[in-house]
């Protein structure tokens, strides 16, 4: 079987390469997987500028006419086409090597996909959302496959509001929104745990275009209803800042304030981590505050839709608001059976009762808790409050001292074993 990459190609490249880490300029080579290929030419058809051809054995990419536009990405059945690797400039892949691999060529650098070329403010975004752990962490190992950064800022694709409806009571301090949009025939993969961006109208106050938002989706893969091309958002409109002062947020008054068959410009997909496991038996343990639980709802609809198939693995919940009014999806969150999904619900507002956040009830649910730390097929998300990732990772501290684990041991190998998420805004 040929190989490519390196090992075949022993001295030009290793040169070639030696020089890049000095001078020599660096781009991102689109390839083709050629293992996971089915040669359906639908990449050929697609591509605007003929740079993509074929002979009976591969489908290959001509570095020198590729204008990394991104419109083969999303048609490609298979993701066999989105495939990168940083290269000389000078020295790319030629279409000869191209057409003689069985294999791809082993990455000589850190993992590069389209999200390396992300909007510079989507990554300090993404960036922030990830600094309680440390940044990103690598995804289950049995997650699928993400596409990333279909639609740029240039080239956004236009969804249709199919719906927007409110998740909390009138009586409620915030007003947040179950918000589905349409997006006809465009494709816009997504995958639960990704992220989407926005894009307000107008300009800023320095009369420059809106900067985009992210917004988690909280529709399975599928669609919020399956079959048709749409996802959902679980929108909070912003009223206060941090601090509490009086803002009203641009972006979320914007999605709020969206009427059915209203138009708007998204970017994205985003999101390479916080993706959730797939293997049979894997358990996920969600914890989640306010519009945190947009990825956990999307989550949750994935199992809740496959509970025929009988995967195993535990649904383990634990979720705060204000009071229940205020708790996105809670209808339908009681409705789902106890065996699917072990909720724990935490109340700080409810009058007569003491304040309750999601890392007291992690506390009271130690022994399980512990159980699930130490369950190598389960996998952990944190979305939400940037304020709880502290105390969260205190409770976890704490279950895991009164249960004979040391947190300073556990916590570095949940990340090395992608089995921690932290997603906060
Ligand atoms: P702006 O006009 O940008 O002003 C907001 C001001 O209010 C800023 O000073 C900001 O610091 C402050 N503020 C107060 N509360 C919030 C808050 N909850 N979020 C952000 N800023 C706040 N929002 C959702 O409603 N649902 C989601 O699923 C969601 N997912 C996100 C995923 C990621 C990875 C990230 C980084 C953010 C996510 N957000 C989500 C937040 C969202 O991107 C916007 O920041 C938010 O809607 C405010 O934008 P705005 O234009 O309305 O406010
Ligand atoms: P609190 O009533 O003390 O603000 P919000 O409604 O502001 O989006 O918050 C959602 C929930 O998260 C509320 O119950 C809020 O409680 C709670 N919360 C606030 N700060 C933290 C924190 N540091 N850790 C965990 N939960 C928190």
């Amino acid at each position: 079987m040929l190989q490519g990459g390196p090992a075949a190609r022993p001295v030009p490249r290793e040169k070639a390469m030696a020089a890049v880490t000095e001078s020599t300029e660096l781009s991102l080579q689109h390839l083709i997987d050629p293992e996971i290929c089915i040669r359906c030419n639908t990449c050929e058809e697609a591509c605007p500028v003929d740079a993509i051809t074929h002979d009976s054995r591969n489908y290959v990419v001509d570095f020198n006419i590729c204008e990394g536009c991104n419109a083969c990405i999303s048609p490609c059945p298979t993701g066999a086409i989105d495939n990168w690797r940083r290269v000389s400039s000078a020295q790319p892949y030629t279409l000869e090597e191209q057409l003689s691999w069985d294999t791809l060529p082993a990455k000589t650098e850190p993992a590069v996909t389209a999200e390396a070329e992300l909007p510079a403010e989507v990554a300090r975004l993404t960036a922030e959302a990830s600094a309680g752990q440390g940044g990103p962490v690598s995804p289950p190992w049995s997650a699928a496959h993400p596409y990333v950064n279909l639609y740029s800022l240039q080239n956004p694709a236009i969804a249709t509001v199919a719906g927007n409806f409110p998740l909390t009571d009138e009586n409620a301090s915030a007003d947040i929104r179950h918000i589905i949009l349409d997006f006809g025939n465009t494709a816009f993969p997504v995958l639960e745990g990704q992220s989407i961006g926005v894009i307000p109208p107008g300009i800023d106050e320095n009369g420059k275009p809106r900067h985009v938002r992210l917004y988690s989706v909280a529709s399975p893969r599928n669609g919020e209803r399956p079959g048709y091309n749409n996802l959902s958002l679980t929108v909070k409109r912003v009223t206060h800042d941090h601090e509490g002062n009086p803002v009203p947020g641009v972006c979320s008054h914007y999605l709020c304030d969206l009427k059915k068959g209203d138009q708007l410009k998204v970017v994205g997909p985003y999101g390479t981590s916080f993706l959730m496991p797939n293997h049979p038996g894997s358990s996920i343990m969600m914890i989640c505050t306010g519009t945190g639980s947009a990825p956990m709802r999307a989550m949750t609809e994935r199992r809740r839709r496959r509970i025929a198939l009988n995967e195993g693995g535990e649904l383990m919940l634990f979720f705060g608001a204000r009071r229940p009014g205020e708790l996105p999806y809670f209808g339908p969150l009681m409705k789902l059976p106890k065996t699917f999904l072990d909720i724990n619900l935490a109340f700080s507002r409810v009058p007569d009762t003491p304040k309750q956040y999601v890392q007291d009830l992690i506390r009271e649910r130690g022994t399980d808790v512990t159980r699930l730390l130490k369950d190598e097929n389960c996998y952990i998300y944190v979305c939400g409050l940037k304020g709880m990732e502290d105390g969260v990772k205190e409770a976890f501290r704490d279950v895991c001292a009164t249960h004979g684990m040391d947190w300073n041991s556990v916590y570095p190998a949940l990340l090395a074993n992608s089995r921690l998420h932290v997603e906060t805004y």
